[in-house]
Parts: C-alpha cells; sequence; structure tokens
C-alpha cells in the first residue's frame, strides 16, 4: 500500500471515529424509546397529521432512536381513560380537546367564553398569549400532566335538522354537546337541552331522531358528511375549541433534558404548524360545505340575547381569567 492511500485511509478512519464519537455524544442522553399518543379524533383528521408529524420529527432527530405509535379515534378509551392513563404513565403523550381538562382545572373553561374571537386566526393568537400559556403551568400540579402547548380545531357551529329562524326556534330542543361543562352551561342558558356526545355517535342520533341539532365544527361536518342529516348550518363562531398537547408526568420525570427538550420541541412545532393549518384550511371548509347546497345562515352574537352576560355570571370564579383573555382578545383585529 502507498504511503499517500495509507494516510488517506488513516484520514477516513479517523473520521469516521469522529462522527460515532459525535453520534454516540448526541444521542448518549437519548433512550431508544417508543412513544404511545392517543387522540378520540378519527383517522384523517388533521389532529392526528400533527401527531404524525411529530412523530417523523422525533425519530429523525434522535436517528431512529424515538418513534411514535398513535392510537386515535379512542382506541385507548375516551379521554376521561386517555388522562387517567397519563397520569400512571401507562400513556406517554395525547393530543385531547380541553372538554375533560377543564373539568378537572376548571380555570380552562375560560377558554371556552362565548363569543370570545371571531375565528381561528384571532384563536390562534389568544392561545399563544400570556393567559393561555399561564394555563398550562397549572397542568403538572393540579392534574399530573404537562401541557407542552396548544393546537386549535375549526370554530364551533350549530347545525339543525329544522331551519331556525330565531334562537327560541331551538328551545327545549336536545343539541348533541361535547361533554364538559362551559357547553352546557351555554345551552342550558339558552333553554336548549345539552345532550353529551361523542364524535361517533352523532351521525346516527341525528338520523334515528335522538337529537335534533349539534354543536360541531366544519371539518367534522365535512368528514361525517353531517350535512346530509342536518341541512341548516348556523354559522355562529360562538366558541373556539382549543386542543393540548399533554406528556404524561411519569414519563416527563423519567427523561433526561435532553430527551425533554427534544420532545417538547418537536411537539411544539408540529402543534405551531397544525394551527397555521387550520387559519387557513378554515375558509376553505365553510366553502366546501357551501357547496353541498345546504343552508348556510351567518349569525352574531346578537342571535343569542344576554347569553354572553349570563355564561359570565355562572363562570365567575374564572373572572379574572376570563377578563384577562378579553382584554387580550380586545387587542386582535
Ligand atoms: C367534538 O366533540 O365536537 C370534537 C372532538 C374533538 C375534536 C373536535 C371536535
Amino acid at each position: 500500500m502507498s504511503s499517500h492511500i495509507r494516510t488517506a485511509l488513516s484520514r477516513t478512519l479517523m473520521s469516521m471515529a469522529a462522527v460515532a464519537a459525535m453520534t454516540l455524544a448526541s444521542t448518549a442522553s437519548v433512550t431508544a424509546k417508543e412513544y404511545r399518543v392517543g387522540t378520540i379524533v378519527p383517522a384523517g383528521h388533521l389532529w392526528n397529521k400533527a401527531a404524525t408529524s411529530m412523530g417523523e420529527k422525533l425519530q429523525e432527530r434522535s436517528n431512529g432512536e424515538v418513534t411514535v405509535s398513535l392510537f386515535p379515534a379512542g382506541q385507548l378509551g375516551d379521554e376521561s381513560q386517555m388522562v387517567q392513563q397519563l397520569q400512571t404513565g401507562a400513556l406517554d403523550m395525547a393530543f385531547l380537546t380541553i372538554a375533560d381538562v377543564s373539568n378537572r382545572v376548571p380555570e380552562f373553561g375560560a377558554l371556552y367564553a362565548p363569543f370570545l374571537v371571531d375565528n381561528v386566526s384571532q384563536a390562534n393568537e389568544i392561545l399563544s398569549g400570556p393567559t393561555a400559556q399561564g394555563l398550562l403551568e397549572l397542568l403538572p400540579k393540579k392534574m399530573g400532566v404537562v401541557g407542552v402547548d396548544y393546537g386549535i380545531a375549526t370554530m364551533r357551529e350549530m347545525m339543525s335538522t329544522q331551519p331556525v329562524e330565531t334562537i327560541d326556534d331551538l328551545k327545549g330542543k336536545k343539541m348533541r354537546i361535547t361533554p364538559f361543562k362551559p357547553f352546557r352551561d351555554f345551552y342550558t342558558i339558552l333553554e336548549i337541552a345539552p345532550t353529551p356526545m361523542p364524535l361517533p355517535d352523532v351521525y346516527d342520533a341525528l338520523a334515528n331522531g335522538q337529537v335534533d341539532a349539534i354543536d360541531i365544527d366544519p371539518e367534522l361536518i365535512l368528514n361525517f358528511k353531517l350535512y346530509d342529516r342536518a341541512p341548516h348550518l348556523l354559522l355562529t363562531n360562538h366558541a373556539m375549541f382549543p386542543m393540548v398537547g399533554l406528556v404524561s408526568g411519569r414519563v416527563w420525570a423519567g427523561m433526561s433534558e435532553e430527551e425533554r427538550d427534544m420532545v417538547a420541541t418537536a411537539m411544539r412545532e408540529s402543534l405551531a404548524e397544525l394551527r397555521q393549518q387550520y387559519a387557513e384550511a378554515e375558509p376553505e371548509m365553510i366553502e366546501e360545505i357551501r357547496a353541498t347546497g345546504i343552508e348556510v345562515k351567518p349569525v352574531g352574537p346578537e342571535f343569542f340575547p344576554g347569553v354572553v352576560e349570563k355564561w359570565e355570571a355562572m363562570w365567575s370564579e374564572q373572572k379574572p381569567t376570563i377578563d384577562a383573555l378579553r382584554e387580550e382578545a380586545s387587542q386582535l383585529q
């Protein structure tokens, strides 16, 4: 072997050793791990795509050491069961609505103050603001989970099997709601019977007359073709619908600083992408619903006289949080 080939070979070996040492150093405190992530939303929903994107980031940044297995559509149980699993460490992470969270930590109910924001873009601003971010800090102590950041879904609307001229047309009628107190209170004030129901039951409940109307969002109207069963959409935008990215407190406690940073960064980035996607997709979804030919009627807070004041009176214990959110919302365009 000539001397320059020997020199080149030894340089190659040295640089391979250096790369190996650097790789070892960068993954030294990242243990090989498969994280389990749960959601209640159906396959194809944007929340699941965000969870998948988070998994891809983690896999890439850990050189394949860290992977994510997604359990969508409530495969691991409803949100309350998933929260229990997060608390014991049986589940590593979840992308959850704030329904169960606000049942356990009522401060989060303030995020559902009626007519707080007009659209997803404004909702995203509020969720990135100091009040909403401050709420996340309550979670480790009050719920045993780490709240990394928020996602979002499209705004809440009402769909009815019958035309609605005034809100009185819905009085005494059964309205499907996501099972949690802020929405229950909203409809109770309006003298509409709130009927808690998980998503997979909604289509059949409309078909068999179990409910007359539904509290729902545009993405799910399209996903489940709900316009076939309830051809009257009141475009109310009466509440935003945040999601929260959670990590089990126990699992978090067992992670190195490096793992925490990697997980939190990947989750935060995927949730930020998701919020942006919804801001862009919301108007397109509404157009797609209009194109089905059903009645689409935009209505504002004046359609629901007195509801904001009465809801805030019912939620007076959370007044400081509600006032702070409304103050931040008043600064938005
Ligand atoms: C709902 O219950 O309406 C719902 C649940 C998860 C995501 C979006 C909406």
